[in-house]
């Protein structure tokens, strides 16, 4: 039997190798595609492989007639129509962890990034000027972290933010008060969270519950000068209430990694506001990373077409 895959976004050629030198399986890597043109080519494939560039809809699995296992290259599944897949019979597979470390350091570079101005700072010396007046920054020692959502990432976030001497506050309804303790954070409500926290930083993944928790009545409810960073998804905050309060000033300070709308569009008007640092979804992008997270999506998407039982399934039981 040989299995076929099709991968819709650059992996690593590390992982590629494994795939390469299995005699069970071949695999195509076409990118660029849109719901509509991989609806077109999946009927041929036995397994997809994506990362976040394309979106697998209702319609690409009602054309998917061969198609056993979606192997997301990442932790986010919201480019899944997991319901969908599920009533195909489909198995949907993450690979949670592996770049759990590049997103925390993104997150905390993001941070320092925001409290040293330093795009700022950077774009204005390499225009020929010597601002140290006009940039001074703010310390992280000593000040509050509000996290909303304590999972993998969230985790490593708090552990790098406690090595700064922050105080570590958590938003999250499914972390339990041992596993709080034992991290050495403070569980407590948002409404709390968003009055105490000098730093707020999303990691949350993206639900019903959670879209736009940040929002016009949440800002209101945080404290002046409050700084903001998210690497997690873009649709956890509602971006032009996020516009508009950091140009009244009530937020200092923002830094987003991810978007609403990926690619950001060229008239966004997150683009071009002082206070408001962005980076192009890079978080999960260090070499390292990708390479553990091609490697691992593509055994667990392999163990699962052998019948070796599927890891990291999202939508069947352990
Ligand atoms: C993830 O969900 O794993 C990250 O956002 C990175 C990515 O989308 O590839």
């Amino acid at each position: 039997m040989t299995y076929k895959i099709l991968i819709t976004d650059n992996l690593s050629p590390q992982s590629l190798v494994i795939l390469e030198e299995a005699d069970d399986a071949i695999f195509d890597v076409v990118t660029g595609l849109t719901p509509e043109t991989l609806a077109e080519r999946i009927p041929e494939y036995d397994a997809l492989i994506v990362r976040s560039s394309v979106t697998v809809t209702e319609e690409v699995f009602a054309a998917a007639s061969k198609l056993k296992a979606v192997g997301r290259a990442g932790v986010g599944v919201d480019n899944i129509d997991i319901d969908a897949a599920s009533k195909r019979g489909v198995i949907v597979m993450n690979t949670p962890g592996a770049n759990s470390i590049a997103t925390a350091e993104h997150t905390l570079a993001l941070m320092l990034a925001l409290c040293r101005h330093l795009p700022q700072a950077y774009t204005t010396l390499q225009a020929g000027k010597w601002d140290r007046k006009v940039y001074v920054g703010r310390q992280l020692y000593r000040k509050t972290l509000g996290l909303i959502g304590m999972g993998r990432i969230g985790s490593q976030v708090a552990s790098r933010c406690q090595a700064f001497e922050m105080d570590v506050l958590v938003y999250d309804p499914y972390l339990s008060d041992e596993i709080a303790q034992k991290l050495n954070v403070k569980l407590v409500d948002l409404d709390e969270l968003l009055g105490q926290a000098d730093f707020i930083s999303l990691h949350a993944a993206y639900t019903e519950e959670t879209a736009k928790i940040i929002n016009h009545e949440t800002i209101a409810k945080m404290k002046d000068g409050v700084r903001i960073v998210n690497a997690a998804r873009g649709a956890l905050i509602d971006e032009a209430a996020l516009v508009n309060e950091v140009k009244s000033g009530k937020i200092a300070g923002v830094a987003l990694d991810v978007f609403v709308d990926e690619p950001l569009p060229k008239d966004s008007p997150l683009l071009g506001v002082d206070n408001i640092i962005l980076t192009p979804h890079l978080a999960a992008s260090t070499l390292e990373a990708q390479e553990f997270v091609g490697i691992q999506v593509i055994e667990q998407v392999l163990d699962g077409l052998r019948g070796q039982g599927f890891r990291n399934a999202l939508n069947m039981p352990a």
